[in-house]
C-alpha cells in the first residue's frame, strides 16, 4: 500500500505542478505498438488505479478497472479525452487518459482480464438495503432495479459497466454527483444519460446502502 501512495503522489505532484503527460498523451500520437508498449502504459495506469486494476481509496479514490468490460473503459476514456466527464481536478484527466484507439482497445482488453480481490473497506451493515434496492428497485421513486440493466451479479455487459468489487467511496461520489461530473452530454442520447435520472432519483442513504452491496459482489 505504501508503494502506491508514494508513486501516486509523486505522479499528481509532477502532473499538477508542472502539467506535464506523464506518458498520458503521447500515445495519442503514436500507434499502439509492440507488447512492450501496451504493458508500459498498464504500468502508468496501475500507478493510480492499483498494481492490479483493483482500485484504491487515499487521498483520491481510484476507481477500479479489474474486470471492466472493454467496451465501458475504452468509452469512458473517449469521454475524458472529449471532455465529456469531468472531475474538476488538478489532475487533466483528458491527458492522463489520453491514448489512441488503438492502445485504447489494448488496454482496455488487459484490464477486462484482471480479477483480483475487491478493494473492500465498506461498512456491511448497510449491504441488506442495498441488495432490495439493486435487485427490485424503488418504484415509488421511479427507480429501476439496477440489476436489469447491470445484471444481476453486477458483471455488466457491453456499455454498461461492472458494478460489482467497484470501491465504495468510488460509487458513492459517482452516483451523487452524476449530473456535474457525467452531465455534460446528458441533453445527447449517450449512454450517460441513461443514468442521469436514476442517479438524480436515489437518496444519499440509498446510494451509501448500493454502493456498499456491490462493493462485495464479486
Ligand atoms: C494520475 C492518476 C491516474 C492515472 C495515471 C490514470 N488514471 Fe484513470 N482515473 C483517475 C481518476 C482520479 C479517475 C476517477 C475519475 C472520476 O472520479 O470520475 C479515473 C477514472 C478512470 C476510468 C473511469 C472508470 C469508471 O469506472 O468509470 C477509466 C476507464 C480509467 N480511469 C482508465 C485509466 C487508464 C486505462 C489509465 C492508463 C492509460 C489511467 N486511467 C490512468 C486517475 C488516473
Ligand atoms: C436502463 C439501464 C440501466 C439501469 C436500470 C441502471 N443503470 Fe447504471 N448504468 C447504465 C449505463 C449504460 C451506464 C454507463 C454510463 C456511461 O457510459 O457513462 C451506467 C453506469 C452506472 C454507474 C457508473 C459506474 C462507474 O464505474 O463509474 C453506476 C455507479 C451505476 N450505473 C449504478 C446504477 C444503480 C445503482 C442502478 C439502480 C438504482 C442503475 N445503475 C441502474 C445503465 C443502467
Amino acid at each position: 500500500m505504501q508503494r502506491i501512495s508514494l508513486r501516486f503522489l509523486l505522479r499528481v505532484t509532477v502532473l499538477g505542478a508542472a502539467g506535464v503527460a506523464a506518458g498520458g498523451s503521447d500515445g495519442a500520437s503514436r500507434p499502439a505498438g509492440s507488447g512492450g508498449d501496451v504493458r508500459a502504459k498498464i504500468e502508468y495506469c496501475m500507478d493510480c488505479h492499483g498494481r492490479q486494476g483493483q482500485g484504491y481509496h487515499g487521498f483520491l479514490t481510484m476507481p477500479r478497472l479489474a474486470g471492466q468490460t472493454s467496451t465501458y473503459l475504452e468509452n469512458q476514456l473517449r469521454a475524458f479525452m472529449e471532455g465529456r466527464r469531468d472531475r474538476n481536478l488538478f489532475i487533466n484527466m483528458s491527458r492522463v487518459h489520453g491514448l489512441n484507439p488503438a492502445m485504447r482497445a489494448a488496454v482496455a482488453a488487459q484490464f477486462q482480464q484482471l480479477n483480483p480481490p475487491a478493494f473492500g473497506s465498506a461498512p456491511s451493515n448497510l449491504a441488506a438495503a442495498g441488495a432490495k434496492i439493486y435487485e427490485e428497485g424503488v418504484p415509488e421513486a421511479n427507480i429501476p432495479a439496477c440489476s436489469a440493466c447491470h445484471g444481476p451479479d453486477g458483471t455488466g455487459q457491453g456499455e454498461i459497466p461492472r458494478l460489482a468489487g467497484q470501491v465504495f467511496s468510488y460509487t458513492v461520489r459517482t452516483l451523487s454527483t452524476w449530473n456535474r461530473d457525467r452531465g455534460a452530454a446528458s441533453g445527447e442520447q449517450t449512454s450517460a444519460a441513461v443514468m442521469a435520472p436514476i442517479a438524480r432519483n436515489l437518496t444519499p442513504n440509498q446510494i451509501a446502502a448500493i454502493a456498499a452491496y456491490v462493493s462485495n459482489l464479486r
